[in-house]
């Protein structure tokens, strides 16, 4: 069974629906009930098992409390995608401390003691893995971006790092870097959204933005056997975003 932070909305809903479409158990982690409550449901309806844990993974007990709740309702626990994020786009002058502080919390604190909480669960579990979301923003080196790119290029970071520690137990530690998608998160560095969807697409050498669903593809084939000698894999899923801007953009 897997474990999707942020499986609520845009990438994580997509994840949720194709490891259910897989026959995987999920449960969807979040902190609104009602979006967790919307996908669940649906995957129920196509005949999947999805199971909803509300949670603020600001919240420096959250972790412990989504692993007790996964193992309660499904007994194991072999996958979790610490897909949960939060975004900004700040001026240096004005990033405040309690901001850096809950977003580095939400996308960088929550993954690692997720894992950590979930280590005995993984350890009996014969197929773990974990998969962590970045962002080209964690390549991109754009004003106002220091907070979310920092604290996903520390993701990626804690994604190496896990994978060598981890891999003499045989759990896989993987990341998927997506660029722009349109989901939620966008409203909360651009206040134009239909400028910004203008924006991203000029500056992707592919010339569009992808789906949740393109992204979730390959989140979840990092966690199946056929990926199974593939770790610290640090994959772009981005339209070629990070490489920069194409020629003449
Ligand atoms: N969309 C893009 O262009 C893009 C590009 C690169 C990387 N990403 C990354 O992809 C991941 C998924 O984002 P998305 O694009 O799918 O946007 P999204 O739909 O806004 O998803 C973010 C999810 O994280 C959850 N979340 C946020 N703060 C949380 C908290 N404190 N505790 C628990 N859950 C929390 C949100 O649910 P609640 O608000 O209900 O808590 C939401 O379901 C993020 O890590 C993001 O950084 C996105």
């Amino acid at each position: 069974m897997a474990v999707v932070t942020g499986g609520g909305s845009g990438i994580g809903a997509a994840v949720a629906r194709r490891f259910a479409e897989r026959g995987a158990a999920v449960a969807l982690v979040g902190r609104t009930r009602e979006k967790l409550d919307a996908v669940a449901s649906a995957i129920r309806v196509a005949g999947g098992t999805a199971h909803v844990v509300a949670a603020d993974l600001a919240d420096p007990d959250a972790p412990a409390g989504v692993v007790a709740a996964a193992l309660a309702e499904f007994g194991r626990l072999d996958v979790i995608v610490n897909n949960a994020g939060t975004a900004s786009l700040t001026p240096l002058e004005q990033v405040a401390v309690e901001q850096f502080d809950r977003e580095l919390a939400v996308n960088v604190r929550a993954a690692l003691f997720l894992v950590q909480a979930a280590l005995p669960a993984l350890r009996r579990s014969g197929f773990a893995s974990v998969v962590n979301v970045s962002s080209a923003a964690a390549w991109l080196y754009r004003p106002g971006q220091a907070v979310y790119g920092g604290s996903k290029a520390a993701l990626e970071y804690l994604t190496r790092s896990l994978a060598a520690e981890l891999a003499s137990e045989r759990i896989r530690v993987n990341c998927v870097v997506p660029g722009p998608v349109d989901t939620p998160i966008l409203y909360q560095v651009a206040d134009d959204i239909e400028a910004a969807k203008v924006h991203l697409t000029r500056m992707t050498p592919l010339g569009r933005m992808g789906t949740p669903e393109e992204v979730a593809w390959w989140v979840v084939q990092l966690t199946e056997p056929e990926a199974s000698w593939v770790t610290g894999a640090v994959l772009h899923v981005d339209g070629g975003r990070a490489l920069g801007p194409p020629p003449g953009a």
